[in-house]
């Protein structure tokens, strides 16, 4: 049988949302398995991390598997000059998983083009990090009651911000979606994706503000603005604040919304907002874990 990978969220159908979703409700229920017993699964950080990787150590971990890898390829024989190919390669000899970020965009698919076993994109430059994706689909489910008739505002740097192009492509597949997308013209929606929605008939609005039309939300999406991806420095001092959430601006917002934000936050969310109870961010970072033993036992055919 092939070997099944996640590198974009499209490599998943609906179903297999739907699939993940079911089995994340049922991790959360019953987090201590031993379906991974007898596995070794390798988290391979060329950037940094802290959730990504954590959720899925604890994620390895919880199912019963063993973890090898590195959180700094300084550390790893990338430093000596090592490919990526032949990096993969080798690990593929000792792993039954291989779970990769990399600041390049494409160099998930590559990886999985050259390993013999299962590849995660756990993020690929500004490109995708569908296993995010999907924490923040259970996160909307859990807190909405459901994936279709969602009104998502998208907030920040939706240009160089990975998670919100995945998140815009799986909530396209469901019923009715809305995306209100509000940035800067230099953090504006890639074209691409725009072009996407239009092809398929899907609502999209663009915004510089976002005050006086917040109350529509359903879920209001924070991004950071991505430092990292920036050549001149000078451009990124200009945006760097350009919206910043605040208690008082939640007022009048429905008591159903909820603030998902992929985190690490910087300025954009105001520490104010942490104790206001449509304040879920943290709450979605530990949602990861059970997304994240839901895709490797998905990907690994463990249940
Ligand atoms: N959300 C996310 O990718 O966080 P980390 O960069 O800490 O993994």
């Amino acid at each position: 049988m092939s070997k099944k990978n996640l590198i974009s969220i499209t490599d998943f159908s609906k179903e297999e949302y739907l699939k993940i979703m079911e089995l994340s409700r049922q991790f959360e229920e019953h987090p201590n398995q031993s379906l991974l017993k007898g596995k070794v699964v390798a988290t391979l950080f060329f950037e940094p991390s802290t959730r990504t990787r954590l959720s899925f150590e604890t994620a390895i971990n919880r199912l019963g598997g063993k973890i090898i890898g590195f959180s700094d390829s300084n550390s790893s024989s990338v430093s000596k000059g090592e490919t990526l190919h032949d990096t993969i390669k080798m690990v593929s000899n000792y792993a039954d998983l291989i779970i990769m970020r990399h600041p390049l965009e494409g160099s998930a698919r590559y990886a999985a083009e050259i390993a013999d076993v299962p590849v995660i994109n756990a993020g690929d430059g500004a490109n995708q990090h569908p296993s995010q994706t999907l924490l923040d689909m259970y996160s909307i489910k859990k807190t909405q009651g459901r994936l279709d008739d969602i009104n998502l505002f998208m907030v920040g740097d939706l240009k160089y911000g990975r998670t919100v192009h995945s998140l815009l492509m799986a909530m396209s597949q469901f019923k009715n979606p809305i995306f209100n997308f509000v940035a800067p013209p230099e953090l504006a929606m890639p074209d691409e994706y725009k072009l996407f929605l239009t092809n398929q008939g899907i609502r999209y609005y663009e915004h510089l503000e976002f005050n006086e039309i917040i109350n529509q939300a359903d879920i209001i999406y924070m991004t950071r603005v991505q430092k990292e991806r920036f050549i001149d420095p000078v451009e990124y001092e200009k945006v760097k604040n350009v919206y910043i959430l605040k208690n008082e601006m939640l007022a009048g917002t429905k008591p159903t919304v909820r603030i998902l934000h992929p985190l690490p936050r910087i300025n954009e969310i105001h520490t104010n907002v942490d104790s206001n109870p449509k304040a879920y961010y943290f709450t979605q970072a530990r949602n990861g874990v059970y997304t994240r033993m839901a895709i490797i036992s998905h990907l690994l055919n463990l249940q």
